[in-house]
């Protein structure tokens, strides 16, 4: 086949970037993208397909001739979409039901890694019900702090890191009340701290061979400095200097390979995109956690340093052909700033028109996230409304190119943090 038509599924700047690096292939036909955003509409048509209706987006892809399935976020993985496509002869990319589980249940995950000797920190797991019991447990290790996490998908709202019993108390009564996490939480896991630095590997994958992509670090905090709420991701940048070539071979030997052949043995092979969300800690690298997809805001600054045709790797991983490719990175270094609506992670407001995005450089690239077309005006429609990349052959250069740009972009109530990266410029230095 010369040229694919592609369906995307997901409607963030996740999805705006992986739209953007389809544009660039040759193999690429047409793209739809459901839901898109504006950003994704300038590489194809978007469609509003509801993703929850898997019939829907079967009859949609027999209609229009697609060819292959690209699923950006977890939750239609988790809910089994790849299954139910593939059972009706669809090509698609994204890992079945059975191994999206890594993210799926924090239970299996951990499991999972000791099964096979993974590092990662020492947990138990309780029932909703035994909560007396996960308290027993606490007050009987008596050292803080401690996580606690909801099994389940819970969009980053699921993990409670506690610096003594009284907080311990007042989050086990809030997950069980809490009606957003009553089925993520229905079983719940308790954790070591771990003290590190965090950053995250991309893996690709066609259930046999699998290549590292590459590395960032997220900043998942709303403030500077990484203080207050926790959020979808503030920013990003890559690649993270804590990831030394020698921790990258652990990381490889350790944790991917075994998770890798791990998931053969147990006949849930890993196909599609794995993030390794990882603390390297003075005993060396740990897993705090497996994604089932790319990060967002981390994919929009690895996909822009890829110098393969994404499209062409996506099919040789769905015809098992990975072992054919390698891949190649341009080695410059990349910043993503996410400006945000004021408010976020909590209520905020919509519909501020946007102003200065065609004023940014060359050395700058705006994805959209949670934004909406009016009469030829950009609009807020998000939390994460846009973000702003900036590359360089130095981090401070790609830093310093990022917030140049942000600076060009107005809409009000616009936050976004000052410190995307300093942590990394710290450790060059230091
Ligand atoms: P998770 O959803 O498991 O990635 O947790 C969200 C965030 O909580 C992580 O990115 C870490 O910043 C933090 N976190 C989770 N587990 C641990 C841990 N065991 N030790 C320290 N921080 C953690
Ligand atoms: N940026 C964190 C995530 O995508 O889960």
């Amino acid at each position: 086949m010369d040229k694919y038509n592609v369906l995307l599924i997901g409607g963030g700047g996740r999805e705006h970037s992986i739209a953007w690096k389809l544009g660039q292939s040759d193999k690429l036909g047409k793209l739809y993208t459901a839901p898109g955003n504006p950003g994704t509409a300038q590489f194809g048509e978007n469609v509003s397909l509801d993703v929850q209706k898997f019939e829907d987006i079967s009859d949609f892809v027999k209609e229009k001739k697609v060819e292959l399935v690209i699923i950006g976020p977890e939750a239609p993985l988790v809910a089994g979409l790849t299954d139910y496509l593939e059972e009706k002869d669809i090509p698609v990319f994204g890992p079945q039901k059975s191994a999206a589980m890594l993210e799926g249940s924090k239970e299996f995950a951990k499991e999972f890694m000791t099964r096979h000797n993974i590092p990662t920190a020492d947990f138990a797991v309780f029932d909703t019900y035994d909560f007396d019991d996960a308290l027993k447990f606490i007050q009987t290790k008596d050292t803080y702090p401690i996580v606690l996490k909801a099994d389940g998908l819970a969009g980053g709202k699921g993990v409670f890191i506690c610096d003594n019993e009284d907080e311990v108390k007042e989050r086990l009564l809030y997950i069980k009340k809490d009606s957003t996490l009553s089925e993520a939480a229905q079983r719940l896991v308790v954790e070591e701290f771990l003290e590190g630095e965090e950053a995250s590997v991309f893996v690709i994958s066609d259930g046999h061979t699998s290549h590292i992509i590459h590395n960032a670090q997220d900043h998942k905090r709303i403030g500077d400095g990484d203080t207050g709420l926790n959020t979808g991701g503030m920013g990003a940048y890559s690649p993270a200097p804590v990831l030394s070539s020698e921790i990258l071979e652990q990381v490889k030997d350790e944790i991917i390979e075994p998770t890798i052949t791990g998931m053969q043995l147990e006949e849930k092979a890993y196909f599609g995109i794995l993030y390794v969300g990882l603390m390297i800690t003075e005993n060396g690298p740990k897993v705090v956690e497996y994604n089932c997809r790319f990060g967002d805001p981390e994919c929009q600054v690895i996909l822009p340093s890829l110098e393969n045709d994404l499209l062409d790797l996506i099919i040789a991983a769905t015809e098992q052909r990975l072992d054919e490719k390698s891949i190649q990175l341009d080695n410059q270094y990349r910043c993503c700033v996410v400006l945000t609506s004021e408010g976020y992670p909590g209520k905020y407001d919509k519909g501020k028109n946007i102003t200065g995005l065609d004023n940014t450089a060359e050395n700058a690239i705006i994805f959209h996230a949670g934004t909406s077309e009016k009469d030829g005006n950009i609009l807020t429609n998000g939390g994460r409304v846009l973000n702003v990349v900036g590359s360089g052959n130095t981090l401070k250069e790609a830093i310093d190119h990022t917030y140049a740009n942000v600076e060009k972009i107005h809409f009000d109530g616009c936050y976004y943090r000052k410190d995307i990266g300093a942590k990394g410029l710290k450790r060059i230095q230091s």
